[in-house]
């Protein structure tokens, strides 16, 4: 038995341990308990939450040291299978904490604990939608494609969530650029995950510049920003799955885009110097019919 399974394992204990925890609150609840008792099942809860946390990360540091990304898809999947699994208790959780919350209104005590709770599963919930929807990478549905409008689009999604709030975007894209056979929900990620990344790299304000060229049978798409940069050590792990320097990073954005270039016959590289900055080169081919597969 491999050690990643016995962690897989351990997770869907957990799940398990939170089911009965989500269980006894609500006989708690539906029994009138002593306060003492409810207060214990608080602290149960929490002491549970920061297991989940520990197993989490526990989980991602294994797999990160023997995952390679031919097995993304298989682990993505396993992962999707856990979160889901997760996903009812930790509602469980939360219903009981608002419950709870409406019954000890005037202890602030008791209140700031169940508020701590809710957080806390806030928190498990954030890793669980992320890992969902990173988690496969289907066939590519190939449509030709206005890749100026895509850029523009994942611009405007990206900047509606508060992403740009401070940061300047040029933009030198040409516009007689061909249609560009591509899957437009794959690529419209793969551009998310770079300008949140970029964004992410420019807390303090910044420039994002993103330029298209285009060659024979291919586009270029360079996508730069003026933030913190990658040090030279790290530059070959940032498309591993799990690789991650940020606190709440759960390191799947970029091993997740380069599949997707990759299912697109496309190459992905990166340049970068710690402070200054780094540049995403994206290469696609325009047609099917010069891709590497076909061609
Ligand atoms: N534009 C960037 N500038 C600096 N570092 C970056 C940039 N993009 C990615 N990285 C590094 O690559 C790591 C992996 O990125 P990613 O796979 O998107 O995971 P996450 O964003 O969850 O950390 C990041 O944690 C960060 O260290
Ligand atoms: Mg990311």
């Amino acid at each position: 038995m491999s050690a990643d399974y016995i962690r897989l394992s351990e997770h869907i204990n957990e799940a398990k341990d939170l089911t009965s925890l989500g269980e006894a609150f609500v006989n708690c609840l539906n029994g009138g308990t002593s306060e003492e008792e409810r207060k214990q099942l608080l602290e149960l809860i929490k002491e549970k939450i920061k297991q989940l946390k520990k197993t989490d990360k526990e989980l991602l540091a294994t797999s990160r040291k023997s995952m390679h990304s031919e097995q993304l898809a298989a682990m993505g999947q396993m992962a999707a299978a856990i979160s889901h699994e997760l996903k009812n208790p930790l509602s469980g959780i939360r219903v009981a904490a608002d419950y709870l919350i409406r019954k000890v209104k005037n202890q602030p005590d008791v209140l700031d604990i169940i508020n701590n709770i809710n957080n806390e599963v806030a928190f498990a919930n954030s890793i669980i939608a992320n890992i969902l929807e990173h988690a496969k990478v289907t066939k590519p549905d190939f449509q030709p494609t206005n890749l100026k409008q895509l850029i523009e689009e994942a611009i405007l999604t990206v900047a509606q969530h508060g992403w740009f709030n401070n940061i300047e975007i040029k933009k030198n894209i040409p516009n007689n650029l061909p249609r560009v056979e591509l899957d437009k929900i794959q690529i419209r990620q793969v551009f998310m995950n770079l300008f949140i990344n970029s964004a992410e790299a420019m807390v303090g304000g910044g420039v994002l510049e993103i330029g298209i060229s285009q060659e024979a049978q291919t586009v270029q798409i360079q996508i730069g920003d003026t933030g913190v940069g990658i040090e030279e050590e790290k530059l070959e792990k940032i498309f591993e799955p799990f690789f991650s320097t940020k606190v709440k990073g759960i390191g799947l954005g970029l091993a997740i885009t380069k599949e997707i270039i990759e299912k697109h016959d496309g190459e992905i590289e990166v340049k970068s110097k710690p402070t200054k900055g780094a540049i995403f080169i994206i290469e696609l081919p325009i047609s099917r019919k010069n891709s590497k597969e076909n061609g």
